[in-house]
């Protein structure tokens, strides 16, 4: 049986003026998921966020949520969650008063009321706190409660905005761990916004690039990381780094790029868009991941099929678990991360770097 979409937005468009805000937004999110919506700031994200809240009607596009057109219908009849960037508490309330709330506007009575609201805040971990209020709490305890107090209505649909983007690093590792495993426990579907690449492949099920208005993949994180579908999807998440070459041959497993210094092999598999089009004397972009780049050491074998280069270095940064290492390869910089390290390794050095050509993407111009 197929599993059921929670959400759905079919064709949705939204202008401002002649800011074109959402451009054919046409999404499903599944029965218990966790979908991030990630982009940089300005490309659509709360809006698409408020369009399934109901804060926002679409000039043109429908919202389903399950199975239900609730485009016409405003907020507090769609039974949903929400935490926000900040501001999400209120201010004259005490915790307990601001998980409270909701269940009262839903008539909910003692002693479910309390039992609830207890059961929220352990979940949260901020048992105990109930009569604190929040000026009384640091950050990460505020944007604690703002997800209790979402969360004890036992909403449909749980929708979060940024909700860890104001607290230090530390404290946001620590929540969206938390989230993520408070998720799986209720089971609740949710959908969390964010420009942070880092927090979408650490928390999602299925994440959606956004760009300008328009959804550029949805993929689980590690094909959004390893199968990027665009040119903007691939440097949008990690780093990459980039050369310019030209087509000298096309055959049916690979593509042959001649590059300043000789020639590189990319699989047709790598070709963005595919290669069917392909042409010879075809100016083309090649991107690698800095982690797929190899230095090998002087008394090392380097791998037979590899693409190698002499290159050198040129700065040498320790990062805690990785080195990062700057090359000068055909008058470009290139980043490596790497694991190993070698002592006789410093500026200046010569070495040998080397990819394997499965891990080179190609993108035409
Ligand atoms: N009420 C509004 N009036 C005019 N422009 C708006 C309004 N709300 C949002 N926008 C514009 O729509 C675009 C998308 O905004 P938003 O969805 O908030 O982006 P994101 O959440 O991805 O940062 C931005 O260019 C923003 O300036
Ligand atoms: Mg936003």
């Amino acid at each position: 049986m197929q599993i059921a979409n929670d959400v759905e937005i079919k064709g949705a468009y939204k202008r401002y003026g002649t800011n074109v805000v959402l451009n054919g937004i046409n999404l499903d999110v599944k029965q218990g998921e966790l979908l991030t919506l990630l982009g940089p700031s300005g490309c659509g994200k709360t809006t698409t966020l408020n369009l399934i809240a109901g804060f926002l009607e679409a000039d043109e596009g429908a919202v389903y949520i399950k199975g239900r057109n609730v485009t016409k219908i405003p907020p507090y009849k769609r039974d949903l969650g929400m935490v926000f960037q900040t501001y999400s508490l209120f201010p004259h309330m005490t915790v307990y008063e601001n998980l409270n709330f909701g269940l009262k506007l839903r008539k909910v009575a003692n002693p479910e009321k309390d039992k609830r609201i207890a059961r929220a805040l352990e979940l949260v971990k901020m048992a105990g706190l109930e009569k604190r209020y929040p000026r009384e709490l640091s950050g990460g305890q505020r944007q604690r409660v703002a997800i209790a107090r979402a969360l004890v209505v036992e909403p449909e649909l749980l929708l979060l905005d940024e909700p860890l983007s104001n607290l230090d690093a530390k404290l946001r590792h620590e929540l969206r761990a938390e989230i993520k495993r408070l998720q799986k426990e209720i089971g609740v579907t949710t959908i969390f916004v964010t420009h942070d690449q880092e927090e979408a492949l650490s928390l999602s099920d299925r994440v959606v690039v956004m760009n300008q208005g328009k959804i550029e993949q949805i993929s689980t994180p590690t094909s959004i990381y390893k199968h990027p579908e665009t040119e903007f999807v691939f440097q949008f998440i990690g780093k990459s780094n980039s050369f310019e070459g030209k087509v000298a041959a096309v055959d049916q497993r690979k593509v042959t790029v001649e590059m300043n210094d000789g020639i590189t092999y990319v699989d047709r598999g790598n070709v963005m868009g595919g290669c069917s089009d392909c042409k010879i004397g075809e100016i083309v972009k090649l991107y690698i991941r800095p982690e797929k780049v190899r230095i090998f050491s002087t008394d090392e074998e380097p791998e037979p099929l590899w693409d190698l280069h002499k290159a050198k270095i040129s700065q040498l940064n320790y990062l805690g678990t990785t080195w990062e290492v700057e090359v000068q390869l055909l008058n470009q910089s290139i980043q490596i991360l790497t694991p190993q390290y070698d002592a006789n390794w410093c500026p200046g050095s010569e070495v040998l770097v080397g990819w394997n050509p499965s891990d080179l993407m190609m993108i035409k111009k």
